[in-house]
């Protein structure tokens, strides 16, 4: 599929979808505390997503069950709810949701924090929000896709940090989905041209430890290989001729 330009009127839908997205993304963390599964989670994700007359873009997405991909410490991405995964003092969790408003996708991820958590798990959470505004500085039209990759794996690698390697940030619009592949670590090209009325989703994943995953046996929870934390942060945004535009924030 294309990387597509997307016209005024659908910029304006796209920040709409993005306004109530950050709005979503508030209300789950506000309810979120020990003692609750991540099924009971995404439940509550799925009815507040329900009551701003938004579709959750994930459930039946590849036939996956839930509204939001629930990670939990180790866990990395697409965090399979679960009756079974109650949520503990000292966690940290991953909530990544998506959804549709009038046709147009947006897709935001957070980590949040339960409780007193360690020093070094709040810097990871801290450095892995922080990679993905280093990496938007470079997110302009003229610059090149992978200006903002390198911007985002050199932060992150700093501190010492595995940058997740197997997954990447997209281009978005209709489909969640859509070209380019943003990855989040320097490549040996600068990539495509950025162009303004371009929608990407930009997503760094960062391993304390090594930066290599699994798939576990659920077929969707991917896992840090080495059972490091892992942190997630993500926004949908728009480049422009000047700063970019934050779209889900
Ligand atoms: N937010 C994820 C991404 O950026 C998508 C979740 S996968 C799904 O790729 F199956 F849960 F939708
Ligand atoms: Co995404």
């Amino acid at each position: 599929m294309p990387v597509t330009i997307k016209s005024e009127r659908e910029i304006n839908l796209m920040r709409e979808a993005g306004k109530i997205l950050a709005k979503v993304h508030e209300e789950l963390a506000e309810a979120v505390e020990a003692g609750m599964s991540s099924y009971e989670i995404d439940k509550m994700c799925e009815k507040i997503i329900r009551g701003y007359d938004c579709i959750p873009s994930f459930l039946g997405y590849d036939g996956y069950p839930g509204s939001v991909c629930i990670s939990i410490n180790d866990e990395v991405v697409h965090g399979l709810p679960s009756k079974d995964k109650i949520i503990q003092d000292g966690d940290i969790v991953s909530l990544d949701i998506g959804v549709i408003w009038k046709g147009y996708q947006s897709d935001a991820a957070r980590t949040i924090a339960i409780g007193e958590i360690s020093k070094e798990a709040q810097q990871l959470i801290d450095v892995t929000k922080q990679s993905f505004f280093e990496g938007i500085k470079f997110a302009k039209e003229g610059n090149h896709l992978y200006d903002i990759s390198a911007a985002i794996g050199d932060y992150a690698e700093k501190f010492g940090y595995g940058v997740v390697r197997e997954l990447v940030g997209h281009g978005i619009g209709t489909e969640m989905h859509e070209d380019p592949q943003i990855p989040n670590f320097r490549q040996k090209r600068r990539g495509m041209r950025l162009q303004a009325g371009m929608t990407l989703a930009i997503e760094p994943m960062i391993n304390m430890g090594r930066p290599d995953v699994a798939w576990t046996d659920d077929n969707w929870t991917v896992v840090t290989d080495d059972g490091s934390l892992s942190a997630h942060y993500e926004n949908t945004i728009l480049i422009t001729k000047g700063e970019p535009e934050i779209l889900s924030l």
